[in-house]
């Protein structure tokens, strides 16, 4: 049998730094774990636009299509906010979600015990936080149509479309549900049913689901107190489910409780492939960072937490996901620390590949 294949896209910014990291943890499964994987490269981004005049060239989304798991750095840079909206570097990682129907965003939000401090909340608020927003991401107001800037009379009207269809709410609400299972049976649905007719329909939808999950225990808030409560008491959620937008501001705002947005990585998931492997692109919350892009700043956990993701979502190795976020973990508590890192407690000063050295030493102790 070949090997498990995988497309690095670095993109732009602190992504291409952050992914080198990220193949020396990959080779180092190869060496050392017996788990190799075909890896090949290619561009996304502002880097394929500068290449290809397109954020995302077309063979390269038919590479991504084809792989067992994409995994990308970041997009995006001042560079290219003056081009044209329909060859932003966004775009390319938009095509990607909508045509593999990356329809299941996973975004942890978990506070490491070393970095509890540096949340803006209090220390308790905060510690043993672990908490998963699945979002949606192939649909609502980011795709819905009519969209445009269209002339009304003598001024000009921007229109998006909240759309939801109820099979696009089934899915991910399945998805939110099968995760809750596998971790405390509780699940918080967030939408605004007291505006949208959309959340409406999202209500009962997720309503309806959870029948098949008795033992889920399942609530739903409106969006705006859900970000209410995660600053408030974060610890009381498990799982939360919600759409492409409210994902989108909820799953930053979860983030920051965390500390850092240089930790947080993500999955999106799509349906099972013929191999039974769902479709898969795995990325770093955080941005291309362009202010300290190739520097050696960058930290990049985030990157290579996402890598343990495809090991546990594509690969069925949990255990070594958690190899490697247990190596990871250990490197923290020994104060070793990227700039983002660094507080006023101090700690082992290192720069993104010197961080990526460590993670393999601590993988090498682990065996
Ligand atoms: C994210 C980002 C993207 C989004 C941007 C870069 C298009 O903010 O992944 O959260 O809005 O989905
Ligand atoms: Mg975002």
């Amino acid at each position: 049998m070949s090997n498990p294949s995988i497309l690095i896209l670095p993109g732009d910014g602190i992504g291409p730094e952050v992914m080198a990291e990220v193949r020396k943890i990959i080779d180092w499964f190869g060496a050392k774990r017996d788990l190799a994987f075909d890896v090949s490269e290619d561009l996304v981004g502002g880097a394929a636009y500068d290449k290809h005049g397109v954020p995302l060239a077309d063979e390269t989304m038919a590479k991504a299509q084809e792989v067992d798991a994409v995994l990308l750095g970041a997009v995006g840079g001042p560079k290219y906010d003056v081009l044209d909206f329909s060859v932003k570097p966004e775009r390319g990682l938009l095509r990607l979600r909508k045509e593999m129907d990356l329809f299941a965003n996973l975004r942890p939000a978990q506070c490491f015990d070393a970095l509890a401090d540096f949340s803006s909340l209090k220390k308790d608020v905060v510690a043993g936080l672990d908490i998963m927003i699945v979002r949606e991401l192939t649909s609502g107001v980011y795709f819905g149509e009519p969209r445009g800037i269209f002339n009304e009379g003598n001024e000009r009207v921007g229109i998006n479309t909240q759309r939801y269809t109820e099979s696009e709410i089934e899915r991910v609400a399945r998805a939110a549900f099968e995760l809750a299972m596998r971790r405390n049976k509780k699940l918080c649905s967030m939408e605004k049913a007291n505006v949208m007719e959309s959340g409406i329909l999202w209500r009962e939808v997720v309503t309806r689901v959870g029948q098949d999950y008795p033992e889920v225990e399942l609530s739903h808030m409106y969006a705006d107190n859900g970000a209410m409560q995660l600053v408030r008491a974060p610890k009381q959620f498990d799982v939360i489910v919600t759409d492409n937008l409210f994902g989108d501001i909820l799953s930053d705002c979860a983030a920051m409780l965390t500390g850092s947005l240089g930790m947080l990585p993500s999955a999106s998931l799509g349906a099972p492939m013929e191999n039974g492997r769902p479709k898969a692109m795995y990325e770093p919350v955080h941005g291309s960072a362009p202010d300290i892009a190739g520097q050696g700043k960058a930290n990049p956990i985030a990157c290579i937490l996402s890598f343990a993701m495809a090991l546990r979502y594509s690969f069925d190795q949990g255990d070594e996901a958690t190899r490697l976020e247990t190596a990871i973990e250990k490197v923290l508590a020994d104060g070793v620390r990227t700039a983002d890192l660094m507080g006023p407690e101090g700690g082992v000063p290192v720069s993104t590949s010197e961080m990526g050295d460590k993670i393999v030493a601590a993988l090498d102790a682990s065996l």
